[in-house]
C-alpha cells in the first residue's frame, strides 16, 4: 500500500489527539498538517495544546514541533499539502457543514467523526464491519458537489457502536422487530477527563443531550440501503434508547434486549454467528482491523470497562451475558472503546477501507 499524507482538523480537541496519535503509529498514513481554530494558528502543536493533552500515552515527537494551521482560513494550504483530512472540530452544525464540505470542493476526500453530515442522504455513514457497500453513494455525492475526487464519508456515533455491531451478523438471517438499549457512556465522549469534569466522580448524570435520537435514528441509515443516489433509512427494527453518563473514563457500555420477528435464533447460534463473524476490514486486513471483530464472553461478570475496553487495540466489540429474557427474545450487554472504535479508531479504519477501495487516489 502507498503512504497518503494526512491533515487532522481540530487537531487539539480530545478526538484531534487521538487522531494525532493513531496516525503517528500508522503504517500507510504520514501526518503532514494539523489544524484548529485561529486561537491556536501559528503556535506549534506543542504549544497549542500546552496542558490539554488527554492522551494516556506521550504526545508524538513527529506532531510536536508541526506549526498547527487555521482550519478555515487556510484550507488551500491545506489541500495543497495532503491526500485527504480527518475532521473533529467543535463547531456549529452549518459550520461545520459547510467546512467539510469546502474541503471536498477543494478536492480533498473528508473523513470525518463529527455528527453534522451523518444525515446528508449522500454522505455515507460507515461502520467498516457492517456497511462498507455503502461507500458506492460517494458516486453521487461527487456528482452533487460538482468534484473529481474530494468527498466527504462519516463514521456513527459511539453509542451505537455498542449495540448495531452485535446485532448486524443476525438480523440477514433473523429479521429483528424491536431493541431497547440502556447505554451507560464513558465521560471522555463528552470530551472530559475527571480533572476537568470532578463533578462526575461518584456520580451518575441520567442525560447526554441528542444522544438518545441519535442512538435511535442512526442504526436504521447504517441498516439502510443505497438506492438512487441516495441512502434509504431501513424502517425497522423500532428502536428506544437511554443514554446514562456514568464515572468512567473510556468504554461505552450497552444492555441490550432483543425482539426478532418471526423465528429466532437459539443462544448456541447467536454466539457461534458473533466469534466467526468477519467484515470487509478483516478479509482486507486493514492495519487498524481487530483480528476479533466481536468478542463473546462465557463469564458472568465480563465483559468489563477496564479489563475488556483495550481488546483488539480498543477496535473489537465485547459481548457478554446473553439470555432469554422474559418480555423480549433476549438481552445481553456489549462494550465498545467510545474515542477508538466509537470516535478516531472507527474513522481511521474507515479511511483504511477507502484507501484499500481505491477512493483516495
Ligand atoms: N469526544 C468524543 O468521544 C467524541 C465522540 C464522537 C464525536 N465527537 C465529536 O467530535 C468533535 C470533536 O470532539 P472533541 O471532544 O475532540 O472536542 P474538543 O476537545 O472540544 O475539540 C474541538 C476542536 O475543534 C477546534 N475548533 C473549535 N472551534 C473551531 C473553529 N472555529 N475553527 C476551527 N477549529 C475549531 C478546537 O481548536 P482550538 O483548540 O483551537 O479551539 C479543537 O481542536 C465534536 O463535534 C464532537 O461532538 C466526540
Amino acid at each position: 500500500m502507498k503512504n497518503y499524507r494526512v491533515g487532522v482538523i481540530g487537531c487539539t480537541g480530545m478526538v484531534g489527539q487521538r487522531f494525532v496519535t493513531l496516525i503517528d503509529q500508522h503504517p500507510w498514513f504520514d501526518l503532514k498538517v494539523v489544524a484548529a481554530s485561529a486561537r491556536s494558528a501559528g503556535k506549534t502543536y506543542e504549544e497549542a495544546i500546552g496542558s490539554r493533552w488527554k492522551i494516556d500515552t506521550p504526545m508524538p515527537e513527529s506532531a510536536k514541533k508541526l506549526v498547527v494551521m487555521d482550519a478555515t482560513g487556510d484550507i488551500e494550504k491545506i489541500v495543497s499539502q495532503v491526500d485527504f483530512v480527518f475532521s473533529a472540530v467543535d463547531m456549529k452544525k452549518e459550520e461545520i457543514q459547510a467546512l467539510e464540505e469546502a474541503y471536498a470542493k477543494h478536492e480533498c476526500p473528508v473523513v470525518s467523526n463529527n455528527s453534522a453530515h451523518r444525515w446528508t442522504p449522500d454522505v455515507p455513514m460507515i461502520i467498516p464491519e457492517v456497511n462498507p457497500e455503502h461507500l458506492a453513494v460517494i458516486h453521487d455525492q461527487k456528482k452533487r458537489l460538482g468534484t473529481k475526487r474530494g468527498f466527504i464519508a462519516v463514521k456513527s456515533n459511539c453509542s451505537i457502536q455498542t449495540y448495531v455491531p452485535a446485532l448486524s451478523p443476525l438480523m440477514g438471517k433473523y429479521p429483528i422487530e424491536k431493541i431497547l438499549v440502556c447505554t451507560y457512556q464513558a465521560i471522555s465522549g463528552a470530551g472530559k477527563t475527571f480533572e476537568s469534569w470532578p463533578e462526575m466522580l461518584d456520580n451518575v448524570i441520567p442525560f447526554i443531550g441528542g444522544e438518545e435520537e441519535k442512538s435511535e435514528r442512526e442504526p436504521l441509515k447504517v441498516w439502510g440501503k443505497v438506492e438512487n443516489g441516495v441512502i434509504v433509512s431501513a424502517a425497522e427494527p423500532s428502536i428506544t434508547a437511554q443514554c446514562i453518563r456514568v464515572p468512567v473514563s473510556n468504554g461505552h457500555m450497552g444492555a441490550v434486549f432483543v425482539k426478532f420477528k418471526d423465528t429466532k435464533p437459539s443462544r448456541e447460534e447467536m454466539i457461534k454467528t458473533w466469534a466467526a463473524y468477519k467484515g470487509r476490514p478483516q478479509e482486507l486486513k486493514l492495519p487498524s482491523a481487530p483480528e476479533q471483530f466481536l468478542q463473546y464472553f462465557a463469564e458472568d461478570n465480563r465483559p468489563q470497562t477496564g479489563m475488556d475496553r483495550m481488546l483488539g487495540n480498543g477496535m473489537t466489540v465485547s459481548i457478554g451475558r446473553l439470555r432469554e429474557d422474559t418480555q423480549y427474545d433476549y438481552k445481553f450487554v456489549s462494550l465498545a472503546h467510545n474515542t477508538l472504535r466509537g470516535a478516531a479508531g472507527g474513522a481511521v479504519e474507515l479511511a483504511e477501507l477507502l484507501c484499500a477501495e481505491g477512493w483516495m487516489d
